[in-house]
Protein backbone atom coordinates (compact mmCIF):
# COMPACT_ATOMS: atom_id res chain seq x y z
CA UNK A 1 0.00 0.00 0.00
CA UNK A 2 2.59 2.40 1.51
CA UNK A 3 4.36 1.55 -2.14
CA UNK A 4 1.67 2.21 -4.49
CA UNK A 5 1.46 5.99 -2.79
CA UNK A 6 5.19 6.97 -3.23
CA UNK A 7 4.36 5.36 -7.27
CA UNK A 8 1.25 7.65 -7.27
CA UNK A 9 3.28 11.00 -5.65
CA UNK A 10 6.37 10.27 -7.61
CA UNK A 11 3.92 10.00 -11.11
CA UNK A 12 2.10 13.14 -10.13
CA UNK A 13 5.53 14.78 -9.31
CA UNK A 14 7.07 13.99 -12.97
CA UNK A 15 3.34 15.47 -14.66
CA UNK A 16 3.86 18.28 -12.66
CA UNK A 17 7.41 18.91 -13.94
CA UNK A 18 6.51 17.85 -17.41
CA UNK A 19 3.70 20.42 -17.44
CA UNK A 20 5.81 23.16 -16.08
CA UNK A 21 8.40 22.54 -18.34
CA UNK A 22 5.67 22.76 -21.60
CA UNK A 23 4.61 26.33 -20.14
CA UNK A 24 7.84 27.41 -19.50
CA UNK A 25 9.32 26.58 -23.53
CA UNK A 26 6.42 28.57 -25.05
CA UNK A 27 8.26 31.56 -23.69
CA UNK A 28 11.19 32.83 -25.57
CA UNK A 29 14.07 34.29 -23.33
CA UNK A 30 14.75 37.89 -24.04
CA UNK A 31 17.09 38.41 -27.29
CA UNK A 32 20.69 39.97 -27.01
CA UNK A 33 20.21 43.33 -29.14
CA UNK A 34 22.39 45.41 -31.05
CA UNK A 35 21.94 48.35 -28.80
CA UNK A 36 21.31 48.28 -24.95
CA UNK A 37 17.96 50.08 -25.33
CA UNK A 38 15.83 50.64 -21.77
CA UNK A 39 11.77 50.83 -22.03
CA UNK A 40 12.20 51.87 -18.41
CA UNK A 41 14.50 54.41 -18.50
CA UNK A 42 12.53 56.54 -21.94
CA UNK A 43 9.12 55.66 -20.74
CA UNK A 44 9.72 56.93 -16.81
CA UNK A 45 12.84 59.29 -17.18
CA UNK A 46 12.04 60.86 -21.39
CA UNK A 47 8.28 60.37 -20.01
CA UNK A 48 7.65 59.55 -23.63
CA UNK A 49 4.11 57.47 -24.88
CA UNK A 50 4.14 54.21 -26.34
CA UNK A 51 3.39 55.86 -29.72
CA UNK A 52 6.27 58.41 -30.05
CA UNK A 53 8.08 55.21 -31.53
CA UNK A 54 5.63 52.68 -32.31
CA UNK A 55 2.76 54.91 -34.00
CA UNK A 56 0.73 52.39 -36.17
CA UNK A 57 -0.80 50.30 -33.09
CA UNK A 58 -3.98 51.95 -34.00
CA UNK A 59 -4.17 52.32 -37.63
CA UNK A 60 -2.27 49.12 -38.94
CA UNK A 61 -1.63 44.97 -38.48
CA UNK A 62 1.66 46.13 -36.60
CA UNK A 63 2.71 49.05 -34.51
CA UNK A 64 6.02 49.03 -36.14
CA UNK A 65 9.49 49.21 -34.60
CA UNK A 66 10.62 52.65 -34.36
CA UNK A 67 13.57 54.47 -37.56
CA UNK A 68 16.81 54.96 -36.62
CA UNK A 69 15.82 58.78 -37.69
CA UNK A 70 13.12 59.02 -34.88
CA UNK A 71 15.86 57.79 -32.02
CA UNK A 72 18.38 60.39 -33.48
CA UNK A 73 15.91 63.25 -33.03
CA UNK A 74 16.60 63.14 -29.46
CA UNK A 75 20.20 61.56 -29.84
CA UNK A 76 22.08 63.53 -32.20
CA UNK A 77 22.00 65.74 -29.17
CA UNK A 78 21.71 63.50 -25.78
CA UNK A 79 24.45 61.21 -24.40
CA UNK A 80 26.47 61.34 -27.46
CA UNK A 81 29.70 60.41 -25.51
CA UNK A 82 27.84 57.16 -24.75
CA UNK A 83 29.42 53.99 -26.16
CA UNK A 84 25.50 52.76 -27.00
CA UNK A 85 24.65 56.08 -28.72
CA UNK A 86 27.88 56.30 -30.64
CA UNK A 87 26.74 52.90 -32.10
CA UNK A 88 23.38 53.80 -32.74
CA UNK A 89 25.02 57.24 -34.90
CA UNK A 90 26.95 54.42 -36.76
CA UNK A 91 23.86 53.21 -38.02
CA UNK A 92 22.20 56.42 -38.44
CA UNK A 93 25.55 56.88 -40.72
CA UNK A 94 25.72 54.28 -42.69
CA UNK A 95 21.91 54.45 -43.26
CA UNK A 96 21.24 50.99 -41.87
CA UNK A 97 18.58 49.83 -39.96
CA UNK A 98 18.97 48.52 -36.40
CA UNK A 99 18.49 44.96 -36.87
CA UNK A 100 16.49 44.24 -33.25
CA UNK A 101 15.68 40.83 -32.21
CA UNK A 102 12.04 40.63 -32.10
CA UNK A 103 10.01 39.46 -29.57
CA UNK A 104 6.64 39.12 -30.33
CA UNK A 105 5.54 37.27 -33.15
CA UNK A 106 3.02 34.64 -34.75
CA UNK A 107 3.10 32.06 -36.90
CA UNK A 108 2.85 32.95 -40.46
CA UNK A 109 -0.58 31.15 -40.47
CA UNK A 110 -2.30 32.89 -37.64
CA UNK A 111 -3.96 36.68 -38.68
CA UNK A 112 -3.36 39.12 -35.84
CA UNK A 113 -4.19 42.83 -35.69
CA UNK A 114 -3.17 45.26 -33.23
CA UNK A 115 -6.10 47.55 -34.57
CA UNK A 116 -8.91 45.81 -33.65
CA UNK A 117 -7.49 45.17 -30.12
CA UNK A 118 -6.34 48.85 -29.50
CA UNK A 119 -9.85 50.37 -30.80
CA UNK A 120 -11.88 48.77 -28.12
CA UNK A 121 -9.07 49.93 -25.70
CA UNK A 122 -7.73 46.73 -24.48
CA UNK A 123 -4.06 48.27 -23.17
CA UNK A 124 -0.71 47.37 -24.46
CA UNK A 125 0.05 46.44 -20.86
CA UNK A 126 -2.68 43.25 -21.42
CA UNK A 127 -0.70 41.62 -23.56
CA UNK A 128 2.72 43.41 -23.22
CA UNK A 129 2.96 43.62 -19.14
CA UNK A 130 4.23 46.44 -17.85
CA UNK A 131 6.81 48.38 -20.09
CA UNK A 132 7.50 50.79 -17.44
CA UNK A 133 9.66 48.62 -15.65
CA UNK A 134 11.69 46.55 -18.87
CA UNK A 135 14.93 47.07 -19.32
CA UNK A 136 15.47 44.43 -21.54
CA UNK A 137 11.90 43.38 -23.61
CA UNK A 138 11.22 39.26 -22.64
CA UNK A 139 7.65 37.65 -23.67
CA UNK A 140 5.55 37.74 -21.13
CA UNK A 141 2.49 35.92 -22.85
CA UNK A 142 2.20 32.64 -24.26
CA UNK A 143 1.13 33.91 -27.27
CA UNK A 144 -0.52 30.31 -27.74
CA UNK A 145 -4.05 30.05 -29.04
CA UNK A 146 -5.81 29.13 -25.65
CA UNK A 147 -4.76 32.64 -24.83
CA UNK A 148 -6.26 34.08 -27.85
CA UNK A 149 -9.49 32.15 -27.79
CA UNK A 150 -9.91 32.12 -23.73
CA UNK A 151 -9.54 36.55 -23.62
CA UNK A 152 -12.19 36.28 -27.01
CA UNK A 153 -14.76 34.08 -25.38
CA UNK A 154 -14.55 36.18 -22.15
CA UNK A 155 -15.60 38.75 -24.24
CA UNK A 156 -17.69 38.22 -26.63
CA UNK A 157 -15.31 38.20 -29.56
CA UNK A 158 -15.44 35.45 -32.04
CA UNK A 159 -13.68 32.20 -31.43
CA UNK A 160 -14.71 30.85 -35.05
CA UNK A 161 -11.34 29.40 -36.78
CA UNK A 162 -11.87 32.22 -39.73
CA UNK A 163 -11.34 34.57 -37.32
CA UNK A 164 -7.57 33.43 -36.87
CA UNK A 165 -6.58 31.41 -39.43
CA UNK A 166 -6.80 32.72 -43.20
C1 LIG B 1 11.81 55.65 -27.45
C2 LIG B 1 11.16 54.70 -28.27
C3 LIG B 1 10.19 53.68 -27.69
C4 LIG B 1 9.09 53.89 -26.88
C5 LIG B 1 8.60 55.21 -26.30
C6 LIG B 1 8.48 52.59 -26.68
N1 LIG B 1 9.18 51.63 -27.35
FE1 LIG B 1 8.73 49.68 -27.49
N2 LIG B 1 10.43 49.33 -28.58
C7 LIG B 1 11.33 50.30 -28.99
C8 LIG B 1 12.45 49.67 -29.66
C9 LIG B 1 13.67 50.38 -30.23
C10 LIG B 1 12.19 48.28 -29.66
C11 LIG B 1 13.07 47.17 -30.23
C12 LIG B 1 14.19 46.87 -29.27
C13 LIG B 1 13.78 46.14 -28.03
O1 LIG B 1 13.07 45.12 -28.13
O2 LIG B 1 14.17 46.58 -26.93
C14 LIG B 1 10.91 48.10 -28.97
C15 LIG B 1 10.31 46.88 -28.77
C16 LIG B 1 9.04 46.71 -28.20
C17 LIG B 1 8.33 45.45 -28.11
C18 LIG B 1 8.84 44.11 -28.63
C19 LIG B 1 8.70 44.09 -30.13
C20 LIG B 1 9.07 42.79 -30.79
O3 LIG B 1 9.77 42.85 -31.83
O4 LIG B 1 8.68 41.73 -30.34
C21 LIG B 1 7.14 45.69 -27.51
C22 LIG B 1 6.05 44.68 -27.20
C23 LIG B 1 7.10 47.11 -27.19
N3 LIG B 1 8.27 47.68 -27.63
C24 LIG B 1 6.05 47.73 -26.55
C25 LIG B 1 6.06 49.06 -26.15
C26 LIG B 1 5.00 49.66 -25.36
C27 LIG B 1 3.75 48.93 -24.89
C28 LIG B 1 5.37 50.97 -25.16
C29 LIG B 1 4.64 52.02 -24.33
C30 LIG B 1 4.26 51.61 -22.97
C31 LIG B 1 6.64 51.18 -25.84
N4 LIG B 1 7.03 49.99 -26.40
C32 LIG B 1 7.33 52.38 -25.92
C33 LIG B 1 11.19 51.66 -28.79
C34 LIG B 1 10.24 52.26 -27.99
C1 LIG C 1 12.53 62.28 -26.81
C2 LIG C 1 13.97 62.06 -26.79
C3 LIG C 1 14.50 60.64 -26.96
C4 LIG C 1 14.20 59.75 -27.96
C5 LIG C 1 13.20 59.88 -29.09
C6 LIG C 1 15.06 58.59 -27.72
N1 LIG C 1 15.84 58.79 -26.62
FE1 LIG C 1 17.23 57.53 -25.89
N2 LIG C 1 17.51 58.75 -24.29
C7 LIG C 1 16.95 60.00 -24.13
C8 LIG C 1 17.40 60.56 -22.87
C9 LIG C 1 17.01 61.94 -22.29
C10 LIG C 1 18.26 59.61 -22.29
C11 LIG C 1 18.99 59.70 -20.95
C12 LIG C 1 20.34 60.27 -21.20
C13 LIG C 1 21.18 60.27 -19.94
O1 LIG C 1 21.00 59.37 -19.11
O2 LIG C 1 21.99 61.17 -19.84
C14 LIG C 1 18.33 58.50 -23.22
C15 LIG C 1 19.14 57.38 -23.04
C16 LIG C 1 19.36 56.40 -23.99
C17 LIG C 1 20.35 55.34 -23.90
C18 LIG C 1 21.32 55.13 -22.76
C19 LIG C 1 22.55 55.96 -23.02
C20 LIG C 1 23.59 55.72 -21.93
O3 LIG C 1 24.53 54.96 -22.21
O4 LIG C 1 23.40 56.24 -20.84
C21 LIG C 1 20.25 54.59 -25.05
C22 LIG C 1 21.09 53.38 -25.44
C23 LIG C 1 19.19 55.16 -25.84
N3 LIG C 1 18.68 56.27 -25.17
C24 LIG C 1 18.79 54.68 -27.06
C25 LIG C 1 17.71 55.18 -27.78
C26 LIG C 1 17.18 54.57 -28.99
C27 LIG C 1 17.71 53.31 -29.63
C28 LIG C 1 16.13 55.34 -29.39
C29 LIG C 1 15.21 55.12 -30.58
C30 LIG C 1 14.49 53.85 -30.61
C31 LIG C 1 16.01 56.44 -28.44
N4 LIG C 1 16.97 56.30 -27.49
C32 LIG C 1 15.08 57.46 -28.53
C33 LIG C 1 16.10 60.62 -25.00
C34 LIG C 1 15.53 60.04 -26.13
C1 LIG D 1 -4.52 41.69 -27.55
C2 LIG D 1 -3.09 41.61 -27.34
C3 LIG D 1 -2.19 42.75 -27.72
C4 LIG D 1 -2.33 44.10 -27.42
C5 LIG D 1 -3.46 44.78 -26.67
C6 LIG D 1 -1.15 44.75 -27.94
N1 LIG D 1 -0.33 43.83 -28.55
FE1 LIG D 1 1.45 44.20 -29.46
N2 LIG D 1 1.57 42.25 -30.09
C7 LIG D 1 0.64 41.29 -29.79
C8 LIG D 1 0.92 40.08 -30.57
C9 LIG D 1 0.13 38.78 -30.54
C10 LIG D 1 2.08 40.38 -31.35
C11 LIG D 1 2.73 39.48 -32.41
C12 LIG D 1 2.00 39.80 -33.72
C13 LIG D 1 2.36 39.00 -34.94
O1 LIG D 1 3.42 38.39 -35.00
O2 LIG D 1 1.52 39.00 -35.88
C14 LIG D 1 2.47 41.75 -31.00
C15 LIG D 1 3.56 42.42 -31.53
C16 LIG D 1 3.95 43.71 -31.16
C17 LIG D 1 5.14 44.40 -31.62
C18 LIG D 1 6.18 43.81 -32.57
C19 LIG D 1 5.63 43.77 -33.95
C20 LIG D 1 6.04 44.92 -34.81
O3 LIG D 1 7.04 44.80 -35.50
O4 LIG D 1 5.38 45.98 -34.80
C21 LIG D 1 5.16 45.65 -31.05
C22 LIG D 1 6.19 46.73 -31.23
C23 LIG D 1 3.96 45.75 -30.23
N3 LIG D 1 3.24 44.56 -30.32
C24 LIG D 1 3.60 46.87 -29.50
C25 LIG D 1 2.35 47.09 -28.94
C26 LIG D 1 1.88 48.36 -28.42
C27 LIG D 1 2.66 49.66 -28.40
C28 LIG D 1 0.60 48.15 -27.96
C29 LIG D 1 -0.38 49.17 -27.39
C30 LIG D 1 -0.64 50.34 -28.22
C31 LIG D 1 0.29 46.73 -28.19
N4 LIG D 1 1.37 46.13 -28.79
C32 LIG D 1 -0.90 46.11 -27.84
C33 LIG D 1 -0.42 41.41 -28.91
C34 LIG D 1 -0.93 42.60 -28.43
C1 LIG E 1 -7.10 40.60 -23.84
C2 LIG E 1 -8.12 40.00 -24.70
C3 LIG E 1 -7.74 39.50 -26.07
C4 LIG E 1 -6.63 38.75 -26.42
C5 LIG E 1 -5.54 38.23 -25.50
C6 LIG E 1 -6.74 38.53 -27.85
N1 LIG E 1 -7.84 39.15 -28.35
FE1 LIG E 1 -8.39 39.23 -30.34
N2 LIG E 1 -9.98 40.40 -29.85
C7 LIG E 1 -10.37 40.73 -28.58
C8 LIG E 1 -11.63 41.47 -28.64
C9 LIG E 1 -12.42 42.01 -27.45
C10 LIG E 1 -11.97 41.56 -30.02
C11 LIG E 1 -13.21 42.20 -30.64
C12 LIG E 1 -12.85 43.58 -31.15
C13 LIG E 1 -14.03 44.25 -31.76
O1 LIG E 1 -15.18 43.91 -31.40
O2 LIG E 1 -13.82 45.14 -32.59
C14 LIG E 1 -10.89 40.87 -30.75
C15 LIG E 1 -10.85 40.78 -32.14
C16 LIG E 1 -9.92 40.04 -32.85
C17 LIG E 1 -9.89 39.91 -34.29
C18 LIG E 1 -10.86 40.56 -35.26
C19 LIG E 1 -12.11 39.73 -35.25
C20 LIG E 1 -13.03 39.98 -36.40
O3 LIG E 1 -14.24 39.74 -36.21
O4 LIG E 1 -12.57 40.39 -37.47
C21 LIG E 1 -8.86 39.05 -34.60
C22 LIG E 1 -8.43 38.56 -35.98
C23 LIG E 1 -8.23 38.68 -33.35
N3 LIG E 1 -8.90 39.31 -32.32
C24 LIG E 1 -7.16 37.81 -33.24
C25 LIG E 1 -6.51 37.51 -32.05
C26 LIG E 1 -5.37 36.61 -31.94
C27 LIG E 1 -4.76 35.82 -33.08
C28 LIG E 1 -5.01 36.62 -30.63
C29 LIG E 1 -3.86 35.89 -29.96
C30 LIG E 1 -2.55 35.98 -30.58
C31 LIG E 1 -5.90 37.52 -29.91
N4 LIG E 1 -6.81 38.02 -30.80
C32 LIG E 1 -5.81 37.79 -28.57
C33 LIG E 1 -9.71 40.44 -27.41
C34 LIG E 1 -8.50 39.74 -27.30
C1 LIG F 1 -8.60 33.93 -31.41
C2 LIG F 1 -7.68 33.36 -32.36
C3 LIG F 1 -7.77 31.91 -32.76
C4 LIG F 1 -8.91 31.18 -33.04
C5 LIG F 1 -10.36 31.61 -32.92
C6 LIG F 1 -8.45 29.87 -33.46
N1 LIG F 1 -7.07 29.82 -33.44
FE1 LIG F 1 -5.91 28.23 -34.01
N2 LIG F 1 -4.22 29.27 -33.50
C7 LIG F 1 -4.20 30.56 -33.01
C8 LIG F 1 -2.82 30.92 -32.71
C9 LIG F 1 -2.35 32.23 -32.13
C10 LIG F 1 -2.01 29.80 -33.07
C11 LIG F 1 -0.48 29.71 -32.99
C12 LIG F 1 -0.01 29.43 -31.60
C13 LIG F 1 -0.24 28.04 -31.19
O1 LIG F 1 0.14 27.11 -31.92
O2 LIG F 1 -0.84 27.84 -30.11
C14 LIG F 1 -2.92 28.78 -33.56
C15 LIG F 1 -2.52 27.52 -34.01
C16 LIG F 1 -3.38 26.57 -34.55
C17 LIG F 1 -2.96 25.31 -35.11
C18 LIG F 1 -1.53 24.84 -35.24
C19 LIG F 1 -1.08 24.22 -33.96
C20 LIG F 1 0.37 23.94 -34.01
O3 LIG F 1 0.82 23.23 -33.11
O4 LIG F 1 1.07 24.47 -34.87
C21 LIG F 1 -4.08 24.66 -35.54
C22 LIG F 1 -4.15 23.29 -36.21
C23 LIG F 1 -5.22 25.50 -35.22
N3 LIG F 1 -4.75 26.66 -34.63
C24 LIG F 1 -6.55 25.19 -35.49
C25 LIG F 1 -7.65 25.95 -35.11
C26 LIG F 1 -9.05 25.53 -35.26
C27 LIG F 1 -9.50 24.20 -35.86
C28 LIG F 1 -9.82 26.55 -34.77
C29 LIG F 1 -11.34 26.62 -34.63
C30 LIG F 1 -11.92 25.60 -33.77
C31 LIG F 1 -8.91 27.62 -34.34
N4 LIG F 1 -7.61 27.20 -34.55
C32 LIG F 1 -9.31 28.83 -33.82
C33 LIG F 1 -5.28 31.39 -32.83
C34 LIG F 1 -6.62 31.05 -33.02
Amino acid sequence: MKKLLITVYFLIFILIIVLLGGLWSTYRDAPDQPIAFSHKKHLTYVGLECDHCHQYAEVGLQPGIPAVSVCMDCHEAVATDSPEIIKLTEYWNRKEPVPWAGVYYLPQHVLFTHKRHIKKGIDCAECHGDMKVVEKVRQVRSLRMGWCVTCHRENGASDDCWTCHK
